[in-house]
């Protein structure tokens, strides 16, 4: 045999860059016999192989992304400095979106929130908005998160979904209305990727170059148009396809089609805040676009697909937390309980250097104090490694008033927000039902919740679960409750996980 047939388009190596002897057999005492321990590049592939997956996202660990470019086309700077939101600036960017509930094979088109991630390499540093395609969530406290989300997942016993369950925490929890209401609606089932809009949610701050102060909330609106998917159609896709919307978003890009979304702001003036008639900085409400009009900012556009899944997706980390001069946090309780848990998710699930990833690494010079830990690969060199210090290496030393702060005062204490004047939790998801819905979004929000209901949910859940929804909208209710007792929905049962 001639030596180029042995090593095919000039041979593999070793992780340690030797020539590797062979990727097909491995070392044996004859061609029978026994498997030899020194053969060291078939120990290194077996070994890999069993670290070869990182922990999946809990939660959020279905999703894929592509990477894009986000341009500022209007003049914002009014209300904030921050240098990707100056006019004419076009940063680099990337987006990942998700299910929130299923594991990291699970369909595409169960009936669930999307997950709408972005990280934008920004001249100052990464500036990461993780949001949803829904601009509400279902709880207001970091505390329920937890319990929240193994409601949506699986029994302990049987490792299955359960629809029971689910309604439990919903209906224990009357703020979860709204973002149900959304999620019984049509925006559960998105068509792809690329035909939903995506919105921060969280209630945000900007600080313009003067130091004046604004509260903020991003809608990203799809240009490609809404469209969804009905229920027979995602349970049939789930079955055919359980990668849809992963493949349709690479395959869109591939053929040049590039998908954008138009970004808008919602402002509020900062004193506005503290005598609003809601208490703005809950997640599970709107701000009414009459109170507080859309301003267009700038557009975002996906065009470039990873080349590595593993590396590039999987491995990016998104966090809340990460913002940039300009922009800062808000007094949302689960927005600062979000800050935390991102990185600490990324630490466990990915290592402690994951910033230096080239996926997660900022595009400016870094000079951070972070120091060693498994797998540091940039370093300070000899430069002194604390501050302050005489060795001349630069540190922080930022005394007084916080340019991103707001007030407060008060004893410490465990409590639910407090109540303005329209502070409910069913004014909201009831005008949605209402307002928004026609009369065959309607008829098709009954026939879902009804349908999910069916569905395994026993008493006293069921009850607590229909006047939920009567709390709601009495009529709304009505008929789901004619429906359950009558025992058929015209649908499948259905839950947070099922199409
Ligand atoms: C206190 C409430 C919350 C906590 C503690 C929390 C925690 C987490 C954690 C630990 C992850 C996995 C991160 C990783 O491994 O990289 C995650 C993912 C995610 N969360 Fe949350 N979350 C909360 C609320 C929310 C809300 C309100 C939204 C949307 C408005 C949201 C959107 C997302 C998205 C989109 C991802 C996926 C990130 C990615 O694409 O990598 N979460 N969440």
């Amino acid at each position: 045999m001639s030596d180029s047939s042995k090593k095919p388009n000039g041979g593999s190596t070793t992780g340690w860059g030797a020539p590797a002897p062979s990727d097909r057999n491995s070392l044996t005492i004859g061609p029978n016999g026994p498997v030899l321990l020194h053969d060291v590049h078939f120990l290194e592939q077996m070994a890999h192989f069993n670290r070869e997956k990182v922990p999946e996202r809990q939660p959020h660990a279905k999703g894929a992304g592509a990477f894009g470019v986000f341009e500022t086309t209007e003049d914002v700077s009014a209300y904030t400095k921050a240098a990707l939101f100056q006019k004419g600036r076009k940063t680099d960017m990337l987006a990942r979106f998700s299910t929130v509930a299923g594991e990291a094979g699970s369909p595409d088109t169960w009936r669930d929130v999307r997950g709408f991630s972005l990280k934008f390499y920004t001249e100052e540093g990464n500036y990461d908005l993780v949001g949803n395609n829904t601009p509400i969530f279902f709880v207001r406290d970091p505390m329920k998160f937890p319990h929240f989300i193994r409601s949506q997942k699986r029994l302990p016993d049987s490792g299955l979904r359960d629809n029971h369950m689910q309604w439990d925490f919903w209906s224990s929890n009357p703020e979860s209305a709204h973002q149900v209401t959304y999620l019984m609606g049509e925006r559960g089932l998105p068509r792809t990727w690329r035909h939903m809009n995506g919105y921060g949610s969280h209630t945000f701050m900007w600080v313009n170059a003067a130091g004046e102060k604004f509260w903020v909330k991003y809608h990203f609106h799809t240009n490609q148009g809404m469209a969804f998917f009905t229920n027979d159609e995602a349970a049939a896709m789930a079955g055919s396809d359980s990668d849809f919307h992963r493949r349709d978003l690479f395959e869109a890009i591939e053929r040049g089609e590039h998908p954008s979304w138009t970004l808008h702001v919602q402002i509020m003036p900062y004193a506005e805040a503290k005598t609003y008639r809601f208490n703005p900085f809950d997640l599970t409400k709107i701000w009414p676009h009459k109170d507080y009009p859309l301003i267009k900012v700038g557009k975002m556009t996906l065009n470039r697909n990873p080349e590595n899944f593993f590396a590039e997706i999987e491995q990016a980390a998104f966090s809340p937390g990460n913002t940039v001069p300009g922009i800062g946090l808000s007094p949302d309780k689960m927005l600062l309980g979000r800050a935390f848990a991102y990185a600490d998710a990324q630490r466990n699930r990915i290592g402690a250097n994951f910033h230096q990833l080239p996926v997660n690494q900022p595009k400016v010079p870094v000079n951070s104090y972070l120091f060693d830990g498994q797998m540091a690969y940039h370093n300070s060199g000899n430069a002194p490694v604390y501050a302050p210090n005489s060795g001349g290496r630069a540190w922080s030393d930022e005394t007084g008033a916080v340019d991103d702060s707001w007030e407060v005062d008060g004893d410490m204490v465990r409590s639910a927000y407090t109540l303005r004047e329209d502070d409910d939790d069913f004014s909201q998801p009831g005008a949605l039902v209402r307002d928004v819905f026609n009369d065959e979004q309607r008829a098709k929000l009954v026939e879902q919740v009804a349908g999910s209901l069916l569905g395994g949910v026993r008493s006293p859940v069921l009850e607590r679960a229909l006047e939920y929804w009567k709390s709601i909208d009495a009529e709304v209710g009505q008929r789901i409750e004619e429906k359950v007792r009558s025992g058929h929905a015209g649908q499948p049962a259905e839950g947070m996980g099922e199409a």
